[in-house]
């Protein structure tokens, strides 16, 4: 036995090396940690367990089969994060260039079938090379097998990919089609579809790998990247603070926290915070900060769409999905982008049992040809999609401006929202007051010989009518009219109501949302 054991070690101890010392010493030359470092800060200390840990290419080509990398380039298995079990593939740069191959892909699969089993969240640490070229086709194959577990696991168990190194190419999808991509900040890290070299060939433009697919393009230009870090460790802990807000999975609700706050104490700050004059921009977050528990707000998407502001907290401990307008850029009106940003947040809730807030203050939709010619019919209808399509609590507070189809989008009654309020400074109508003046009075004010005394009076005649919460209240379409200062406690008292709500559809395939 003792000659077995030795034998045993000794071939453990290889798959433990990686790539071997050299490999590791480039690895952290480039500030990158291990495959394996990352996974010792991930888990709880001591909680990891290892699947397929000996693993080797069964591929023959291009001298493979000699290969003394054990593991195919990628560490897999299962932990705990703050005492909750959660399952983890991470590439091994080290190892083969972290290459995917057919084994590759086993070894992710298995990872997905066993959190699938138990309903437990993966988290995808990528650091790779992209498809091994010496294994061919069958390493695009594993691609695809990787791409179809993300879409099998899509809306039952939350997906997060840690970026940590390269992706090119069509590696860049998988991390595309998890719930949240959090991506470090630096030289070494970059995904594309198309690389600088090609890129310059077939396009004559010059652009560096930073610019092209760096974290801070990604998460601020295409938003691709819902979280841009500063480091590695950053990283690992912004992926277990975004899996404090989640439930394991959809069968479960997130978990509860008692966070101290105090549950149904007043908003202090909330009437300085918000202007009542509506043509003074704010930072909606300050808002929010306000409200929630300890002013802790976990923002999705902070540098990108920055007039739509989304993310996690928690009220009296429950936690609650914010999508809040952000006057402090573009006014708060919605655009494709931001729209965009509100509809896949709002899914990702609806389908993880996340009660949704929406705090509003827009002015509308975005006009002029830029958005129409790049179709915000057919992006601003995704939000009003997501949220008539979500079932989990919905709470609205217009605490500003809520005018036309922003308004409908940011959830109101007949879109399905359970209960709205409105604070005093609220202003609900079709449109603002003097586009609605100009439309309503413009044969008036073409004869009027002093057409801007016209105007003026059209306009205060028409804030009296609409700038207010009143009208909209008197038909029922606004629960109540509150104090700003009450804000957090109708939030506690009508997500305590909401608790158990169930509400049910229609059986279907799957709906047609507008993509
Ligand atoms: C096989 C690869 C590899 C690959 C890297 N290696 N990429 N082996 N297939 N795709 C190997 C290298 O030969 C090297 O092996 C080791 O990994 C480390 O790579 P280096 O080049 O030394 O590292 P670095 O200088 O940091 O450059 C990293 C890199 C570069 C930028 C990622 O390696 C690179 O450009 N690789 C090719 C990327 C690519 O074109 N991938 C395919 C994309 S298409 P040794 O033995 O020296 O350690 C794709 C399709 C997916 O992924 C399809 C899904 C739909």
């Amino acid at each position: 036995m003792d000659k077995l054991i030795e034998e045993m070690r000794n071939i453990k101890g290889k798959a433990m090396a990686g790539g071997g010392e050299d490999k590791i010493k480039a690895q952290h030359e480039k500030g990158k940690m291990t495959a394996r470092e990352r996974i010792a800060l991930l888990f709880d200390e001591g909680t990891f367990s290892e699947v397929m840990t000996l693993a080797k290419t069964q591929s023959t080509e291009f001298g493979l089969d000699k290969t003394e990398y054990y593991g195919d380039g990628v560490v897999t298995g299962w932990g705990k994060i703050d005492g909750r079990t959660a399952f983890v593939y991470s590439q091994d740069f080290t190892s083969i260039g972290g290459t995917l191959g057919e084994m590759h892909a086993s070894k992710i699969a298995k990872v997905y079938e066993l959190a699938l089993k138990v309903g437990a969240p993966v988290i995808g640490i990528n650091d790779s090379g992209g498809a091994r070229i010496q294994e061919g086709a069958a390493s695009l194959e594993g691609y695809g097998v990787v791409f179809k577990n993300n879409v099998m696991a899509s809306g039952v168990i939350p997906q997060i990919t840690i970026m940590a190194g390269p992706a090119a190419g069509g590696a860049v999808y998988s991390p595309a089609l998890t719930d949240f991509l959090i991506m470090v900040k630096g030289e070494s890290y970059y995904m594309f579809v198309t690389g600088p070299e090609i890129t310059k060939v077939v396009l004559g433009e010059d652009v560096s790998m930073q610019d092209l697919g760096g974290a801070v393009v990604h998460a601020s230009k295409s938003g691709v990247v819902h979280f841009m870090v500063d480091s590695e460790q950053e990283a690992l802990n912004t992926a277990k603070r975004l899996l404090s807000y989640l439930p394991s999975n959809n069968m479960e609700e997130p978990p509860f926290m008692d966070t101290g706050d105090t549950n149904d104490r007043e908003v202090k700050d909330a009437e300085s915070i918000v202007p009542t004059d509506p043509a003074k921009t704010f930072d909606i977050r300050d808002l929010l900060y306000a409200v929630v528990d300890n002013g802790e707000f976990l923002e999705v998407h902070k540098h990108w769409a920055q007039n739509m502001t989304v993310g996690f907290a928690r009220v009296a401990g429950n936690v609650v999905g914010i999508v809040a307008n952000n006057s402090a850029y573009a006014s708060g009106a919605i655009d494709i982008d931001a729209s965009d940003k509100a509809a896949r947040f709002i899914r990702f809730c609806d389908a993880f049992n996340i009660p949704l807030v929406s705090i509003v203050d827009t002015p509308g939709y975005v006009p002029g040809t830029d958005q129409e010619y790049r179709g915000i019919i057919r992006h601003g209808a995704k939000m009003l999609y997501a949220f008539a399509e979500a079932t989990v609590p919905k709470v609205t507070v217009v605490v500003r401006r809520s005018y036309g189809g922003a308004h409908i989008a940011m959830s109101i009654k007949s879109l399905g929202a359970d209960v709205i309020y409105a604070w005093p400074s609220a202003e609900i109508a079709v449109t603002g007051p003097e586009g609605a003046v100009r439309i309503l009075y413009r044969k008036e004010l073409q004869s009027a010989s002093n057409p801007d005394d016209v105007l003026k009076q059209r306009i205060a005649e028409y804030k009296k009518l609409f700038a207010n919460p009143y009208w909209a209240a008197k038909k029922g379409l606004i629960d109540d009219v509150i104090e700003p200062k009450d804000t957090r406690k109708v939030i506690m008292s009508a997500l305590s109501m909401l608790k158990n709500k169930r509400e049910y559809r229609y059986p279907k395939k799957h709906g047609n949302i507008p993509l």
